[in-house]
């Protein structure tokens, strides 16, 4: 029986909230996301050594803002809040909070007027990242002001007999440079034993599969990136053979991508697999889709119409796995965070779904992901994949999605990944890629007139794909690729880079 300590994170609806369970989980204890209509009596059920209040968008005032059930306060049980979670606090015990003159964001620094608990590694001085309009001018009763900043009357506040802490700085980005100090502070105040690691991931994980499956066969959705493929051992390692994996190829995957995953996942892997061609089907029901959502979903209703009919060949499964990870899950969309993008997995599943979802990898990012993959032995070449979106290139084709452009665009991102590869930048990259415009321009080659499509050229670095930085690739290497692609590739004419980070751009272009 798996047995750890637990660090419950309630949702005010940050983009970034589930970034300080992952901070937590750093620091070796395990951390859940939990909805903000949680109950103190469900909380309790759940036996945390504490709870953190994450950040939100509403302000304390607005007319549908969140209050916290005051009981939360009152269990005994060590509290944290954050940004919003901390005026929370400030509100709901007594305190004041105000609209100040103006709103910081971004990186300040922190006056340090006493350590207390939580800030005794946090030079006074040193950097924090904020982002409020609204600020706690006035502790309640029982707390005392630890910091402020230019905008923050009090940036950190406690009251550590009664176990409650607030910050208005984000500890859990990276900008905050001693942020994890902060959460240091608060998981000692709660008595953390650090007893939680990578591989109680893969245990508490198997226990669950086990209980939950019992004697049915489950399949899996295998890509062939990453995630699916950490999924599958996971569950692999549960079940056995009870687990058969299905590949669909759907007309939209890049230059040798079927015979790769086959030969990595075909016989000398223990994994059953299953691959089917479903080219046309996909295909011929994307004709004419344009719109970015519609074609997301369209896909990720096709998948599991293809999982269903394969299912039947494999005892009826009712249990699909599938290897979704958190950024699927935020930016499609939650009851507090709004919808950026629907992730075929996620925000793109049919309404009348039948299968049960086994998603053991749901609350983690895909570096946490790699780390449990390469803890169950899979190989290098598997786990530093690069990151390929279900929609495939579907979604890297802007307009419509013809056999005709899926060549082009195929023949185009092999050279620039293999130019990439050789040129050693694969570790430097965390994704790299081509797109196809839907538009077409005017060129010259060898003294006659071209009417072709450009394509753009993205190459990323990130740490977890919510935020994401252009990388700065020499400019010798972009000359090749342009002169490669050009030469080598029908139909286009112009090569461009695309220089614009994460956020305001997403990774993939749709
Ligand atoms: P964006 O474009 O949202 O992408 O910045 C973040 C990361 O997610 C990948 N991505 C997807 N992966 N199904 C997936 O499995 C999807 O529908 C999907 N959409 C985007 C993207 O390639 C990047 O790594």
């Amino acid at each position: 029986m798996t047995d750890f300590q637990t660090v419950l994170v309630v949702d005010f609806g940050a983009q970034y909230s589930q970034l300080i369970a992952r901070r937590v989980r750093e620091l070796d204890v395990h951390s859940e996301i939990v909805p903000r209509s949680i109950s103190s009596e469900e909380m309790v059920a759940m036996d945390p050594i504490g709870i953190i209040l994450s950040g939100g968008p509403a302000s304390v005032y607005a007319e549908d803002a969140y209050q916290l059930d005051p009981d939360i306060l009152e269990m005994g049980i060590p509290v944290l809040g954050i940004c919003y979670g901390h005026q929370v606090i400030a509100q709901t015990l007594g305190g004041q909070v105000s609209r100040t003159e103006r709103a910081e964001y971004g990186r300040t620094s922190i006056d340090v007027q006493d350590s207390g608990s939580l800030l005794g590694d946090v030079p006074d001085g040193s950097q924090v990242w904020m982002s409020h309009r609204d600020s706690v001018t006035e502790v309640p009763p029982g707390f005392r002001a630890n910091a402020s900043t230019n905008g923050a009357v009090v940036a950190a506040m406690e009251d550590p007999d009664r176990g409650l802490f607030g910050v208005q700085f984000h500890p859990e980005v990276v900008h905050t440079l001693h942020g994890q100090d902060v959460l240091r502070g608060f998981l000692q105040h709660c008595g953390a034993r650090g007893d939680w690691n990578r591989a109680s991931i893969i245990e508490s994980q198997v226990e669950r599969i086990t209980e939950v499956v019992g004697d049915d066969t489950v399949i899996c959705a295998l890509s062939g990136g990453v995630d699916s493929a950490v999924a599958a051992a996971l569950v692999h390692r549960a079940i056995g053979d009870r687990l058969v994996c299905i590949f669909v190829d759907h007309g939209l995957l890049r230059k040798g991508e079927v015979e790769e995953v086959q030969r990595a996942f075909g016989d000398a892997s223990p994994v059953r697999l299953i691959t089917v061609d479903a080219r046309e089907r996909f295909l011929d029901r994307l004709a004419g889709i344009v719109d970015p959502e519609e074609k997301r979903k369209t896909i990720g209703e096709l998948f599991i119409r293809v999982f269903e009919d394969t299912a039947t060949q494999v005892g009826d499964a009712r249990y699909l796995v599938q290897g979704t990870l958190y950024p699927d899950v935020i930016e499609s969309g939650t009851d507090s965070a709004a919808t950026i993008k629907s992730h075929h997995n996620v925000g793109g599943l049919p309404d009348d779904l039948n299968f049960e979802l086994i998603e053991p990898l749901r609350d983690l990012f895909k570096d946490e992901v790699r780390e449990v993959g390469r803890e169950l032995g899979l190989p290098d070449a598997i786990v530093n994949r690069h990151p390929f979106p279900g929609p495939g290139l579907a979604v890297r084709i802007i307009g419509d999605v013809t056999e005709e452009r899926l060549e082009i665009l195929r023949d185009a991102d092999s050279i620039v990944r293999d130019e990439l590869t050789k040129a050693g930048l694969d570790e430097e990259i965390w994704q790299a890629f081509a797109v196809l415009p839907a538009i077409r321009t005017v060129g010259v080659q060898g003294d006659g007139r071209t009417y072709a499509h450009p394509l753009i050229v993205r190459a990323v670095s990130s740490e977890d794909a919510m935020t994401a930085d252009w990388v700065r690739i020499p400019y010798e290497i972009l000359d090749r690729i342009s002169n490669r692609v050009i030469n080598e590739v029908d139909g286009i004419n112009r090569v461009a880079y695309d220089v614009t980070s994460k956020p305001p751009g997403t990774i993939e272009w749709e």
